[in-house]
């Protein structure tokens, strides 16, 4: 069924694990997640931003999701990822969706929470819950490029005021995670004895510091994806050109995951996977034309990748 993040949250964070948020923008990213959710019997949240809305359009993308909700049988919310401004939140409270995200982390304190609770106010007279943020990710988000000096980590203090001035669901923190698939410049970034790049560590103390304001709260990651290797490699040895890439390892985000953390965000690393299918396959076969025929290895990848995040880093099998 179509349902609010309500419930997984509250499962989630008794259970000690993390629901997975996918952002979506077509028929072949939602099959493989969902696909994937069936077979290891997890909630899942599908998350849209603007960009998909532009690309894919809202009805399409809402029709799609109801499509994979009939098809699977799974608790599914849908989810507007980071919106901007109360009138794209209003638009997916009244079109279908079951959460949205009103992301005023780009304004002052005071702004961020006039606006978040205008939304809230909004939201819950229609059953929608509603994501805030506080602190500020690096890294690149449609239109906002936030370079890593103009990034800032949540600070604990803000958050009980926060949640109690808007009335918010869950809240999404700036603990060193970042947007995309190259969350750290190698600069940033120790070697390990493989020469592999070490990110900085997240920020577990500020995490801690939050979780004792805000008892029983869940909380949200955004720019967690772990940019896997093993699809970057693909890319890269069929002719893409992706140096560097770098993200949050998962032995961190299970760690999270066991903590309040109760949504961790994933886009990155389906847009990997997907591009890895198609390039290799396109490589071995560069005689192919027919969309079927590399989008099914595609495909196919996104749902390889989904279930390893569902049972080896969120911890969300079996919970559905
Ligand atoms: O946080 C950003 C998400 O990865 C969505 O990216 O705005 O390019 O669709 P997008
Ligand atoms: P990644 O770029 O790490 O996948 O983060 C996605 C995200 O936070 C969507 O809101
Ligand atoms: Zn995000
Ligand atoms: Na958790």
């Amino acid at each position: 069924a179509k349902v609010t993040t309500t419930e997984m949250f509250k499962k989630a964070y008794e259970g000690g694990y993390a629901i997975g948020a996918f952002n979506v923008n077509n028929m072949e990213i939602i099959q493989g997640i969902t696909e994937a959710g069936k077979e290891e019997n997890a909630p899942l949240i599908l998350q849209v931003s603007a960009g998909a809305r532009k690309y894919a359009k809202h009805v399409y993308l809402t029709k799609l999701v109801e499509a994979a909700i009939e098809d699977t049988d799974l608790p599914i919310a849908l989810h507007l990822d980071h919106g901007a401004d109360f009138d794209i939140c209003k638009s997916c409270i009244d079109g279908g969706f079951t959460s949205v995200m009103i992301d005023g982390s780009k304004h002052s304190f005071k702004d961020n929470i006039e606006l978040t609770k205008r939304v809230v106010e909004y939201a819950h007279k229609k059953g929608v819950v509603v994501e805030g943020e506080l602190g500020r990710l690096a890294g690149i988000e449609d239109d906002v490029n936030v370079s890593s000096e103009d990034s800032s980590y949540t600070q604990p203090e803000e958050v009980e005021d926060f949640v109690k001035s808007t009335g918010v669901d869950s809240l999404a923190i700036a603990i060193g995670t970042s947007h995309g698939a190259f969350k750290f410049t190698p600069e940033q970034c120790t070697k390990n004895a493989d020469g592999v790049l070490v990110p900085p560590p997240l920020r577990f103390d500020i995490l801690s510091e939050i979780e004792k304001r805000l008892p029983n709260f869940p909380i949200v990651l955004h720019g967690a994806s772990s940019v896997i290797p093993k699809y970057v490699d693909i890319i890269n040895k069929n002719g893409g050109k992706l140096a560097d890439a770098v993200g949050i390892p998962e032995e961190q985000l299970r760690k999270a995951a066991k903590l309040a953390v109760c949504k961790i965000n994933i886009d990155s690393d389906l847009r990997l996977a997907l591009t890895a299918g198609i390039r290799e396959h396109l490589t071995v076969h560069p005689d192919h034309f027919d969309p079927r025929q590399y989008l099914t290895p595609a495909r196919a990848y996104i749902k390889e990748l989904v279930k390893h995040k569902i049972t080896d880093v969120l911890g969300c099998n079996n919970k559905a």
